[in-house]
């Protein structure tokens, strides 16, 4: 047994989104977005399950609070539904929608819960998407001005703010692979889409700047890690392009201004080209505050001709899965926020999501998520190992606070450590609650 012990000012905190929490779809004015109307198409969510209800938060957002209190954590991570703000993405604002995040944001003040504040995790207005949606460029101008009303209404009240939330999701997953609302398979449209994403994301953060508001700006997209099956040049070069399109893609344009040319070169290859119009990398390249950075899974993968769009396959290596079938690895989570740190610097990075789907049910009133108490220890002792090697860790946030509406899979996977009833919508705090509890009180845990 050994202890894991964090630094003294390390903040604990856990994460939601909108779209998979909030419910109350049409009430108060609230616009549709492209989740209202991607679950509302048969066969696009399991179940057909949608986010009209979902754990109801925004009618029970107190007794939320209550378990943020309970469990003792000093940072929560929440987004905004922009169509609530905008029901038309742009246009007229909806005051009950503004009234509502001031009613919440207090709460959480009051009970001394800093808020991070994400502006989007996906639930874009469909009145922008049936103009085109992010590969519009108006889109990005709606965007900025959204942020801005938001900066204006909530300057000094909330101190972390995030543009975006995991980029290669609304673009590549959402656009290419097609799984993600609006549900698009095509490339070239996902490639340009990626870039837009980036260039509001950069826009945003000049416009904060030039509002002068108070606090930090960042963004969180999401990581992977490969780990080459051997050392032959191509399976390296085959994982590094997975990496990629992860890590470089979304972060060589943030930092250093540039796309990464192994990548550009693989696209073009792939007949893409991408659409740079000029002063785009400049608007880009804007310092930031923090990096958020989601971690959830890894592989060992090596070299596979015409395989996927990258040409690698995935070596099944033994690894327990999670219950949503990704590999357990928290080697990885090391490795890339190692890489992270050595390619881009010493800039502050907080884990904005981290957790593990297990679907336990509660016996006889308790709920013994053994595995996901398993998955978080592992998972943290790769971050103290990260801090040790002296990467920037300011904060750590849970995925996620409760189950909740998790995308395609609807209500089927659970990454909560409360568990939600949805028949009932009873909250249920499960072991890794407790635990999660613990080790925020202490600053630190026995493996
Ligand atoms: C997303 C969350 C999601 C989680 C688990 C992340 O990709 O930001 O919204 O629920 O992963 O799939």
């Amino acid at each position: 047994m050994s202890i894991i012990k964090f630094p003294k000012d390390m903040k604990w905190g856990t994460a939601t989104a909108s779209y998979q929490i909030e419910g109350a779809a049409f009430e108060d004015g609230r616009g549709l977005s492209i989740w209202d109307t991607f679950s509302h198409t048969p066969g696009k969510v399991k179940n057909g399950d949608n986010g009209d209800v979902a754990c109801d938060s925004y009618h029970r957002y107190e007794e939320d609070i209550e378990l943020i209190k309970d469990l003792g954590i000093n940072i929560y991570r929440f987004s905004v539904s922009w169509p609530r703000i905008y029901p038309n993405g742009t246009g007229k604002i909806n005051q009950k929608g503004i009234e509502f995040y001031h009613k919440f944001i207090d709460k959480l003040l009051e009970n001394g819960i800093e808020p991070m504040c994400t502006l989007y995790h996906w639930d874009l207005p469909q009145a922008l998407q049936d103009k085109g949606g992010w590969a519009n460029r108006e889109t990005i101008e709606a965007f900025v001005n959204y942020a801005e009303t938001m900066f204006k209404e909530f300057n000094g009240k909330i101190k972390y703010w995030i543009t975006l939330n995991e980029p290669w999701c609304v673009s590549f997953l959402s656009n290419y692979i097609g799984t993600h609302a609006p549900g698009n398979q095509d490339l070239q449209l996902a490639t340009d889409i990626s870039h837009h994403l980036l260039i509001a994301h950069g826009k945003t953060v000049s416009k904060f700047r030039e509002l002068n508001i108070e606090g930090e700006i960042g963004y969180a997209p999401n990581t992977t890690w490969l780990e080459p099956f051997s050392d032959k040049q191509e399976d390296i070069d085959a994982c590094h392009r997975e990496i990629g399109h992860y890590v470089e893609w979304f972060m060589d344009p943030v930092f250093k201004g540039e796309y990464p040319q192994f990548m550009l070169d693989w696209f073009r290859k792939k007949g893409v080209r991408l659409h740079i119009q000029d002063g785009d990398l400049e608007s880009i390249n804007q310092p930031i505050d923090f990096l958020g950075i989601n971690y959830y899974t890894g592989y060992i993968a090596r070299y596979k001709e015409n395989s996927g769009l990258f040409d690698f396959e995935y070596i099944k290596m033994g690894y327990e899965r999670t219950e949503i079938d990704w590999p357990v690895y928290p080697e990885g989570f090391y490795k890339v926020l190692t890489y992270i740190n050595n390619r881009y610097g010493n800039i502050p990075i907080y884990i904005t999501e981290n957790g593990a789907c297990y679907n336990d049910e509660p016996i006889n009133g308790k709920i013994k998520d053994k595995k996901r108490i398993k998955y978080l220890k592992q998972h943290l002792v790769a971050l103290s190992r990260a801090i040790e090697s002296g990467v920037n860790i300011k904060g750590y946030l849970l995925w996620s606070l409760m189950d909740n509406f998790e995308w395609a899979e609807g209500y089927s996977k659970r990454f909560g450590i409360v568990h939600v009833d949805y028949d009932t919508l009873k909250r249920t705090k499960k072991d890794s609650f407790y635990w999660y509890k613990k080790l925020v009180g202490n600053n630190w845990f026995e493996f």
